[in-house]
């Protein structure tokens, strides 16, 4: 199966939803990108939802043009979610 195959079984999450995410109001840690929503809560790099001066449970698809690496770092993780 494709990853695009897999995208399209995934979870719908709305904005409020991965809002709640975000390392503090909950334990998980996810944020989104292009969007598709990973978790993140089992990075080093995300403790408590903090990534240098970038924040979880939000859409992060802007701020990557601000970051040093490639888009690439989500490989790693598994698409857990659609952002609505
Ligand atoms: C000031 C901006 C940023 C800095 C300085 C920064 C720095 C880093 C560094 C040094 C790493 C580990 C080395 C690497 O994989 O290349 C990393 C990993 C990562 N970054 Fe960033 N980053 C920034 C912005 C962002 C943004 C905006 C996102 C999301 C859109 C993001 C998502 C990730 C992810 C998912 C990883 C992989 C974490 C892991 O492997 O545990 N980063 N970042």
């Amino acid at each position: 199966m494709s990853v695009l195959d897999k995208e399209k079984n995934l979870p719908h999450f709305s904005v409020r939803q991965l809002a709640l995410r975000n390392g503090s109001d909950r334990e998980e840690i996810w944020c989104a990108y292009k969007g598709v929503i990973y978790d993140l809560s089992r990075s080093r790099l995300w403790k408590n939802g903090k990534h240098y001066e970038h924040f979880a449970g939000q859409d992060l698809t802007a701020e990557m043009a601000d970051a040093p690496h490639l888009d690439t770092v989500f490989d790693k993780f598994e698409p857990i979610g659609l952002l609505i």
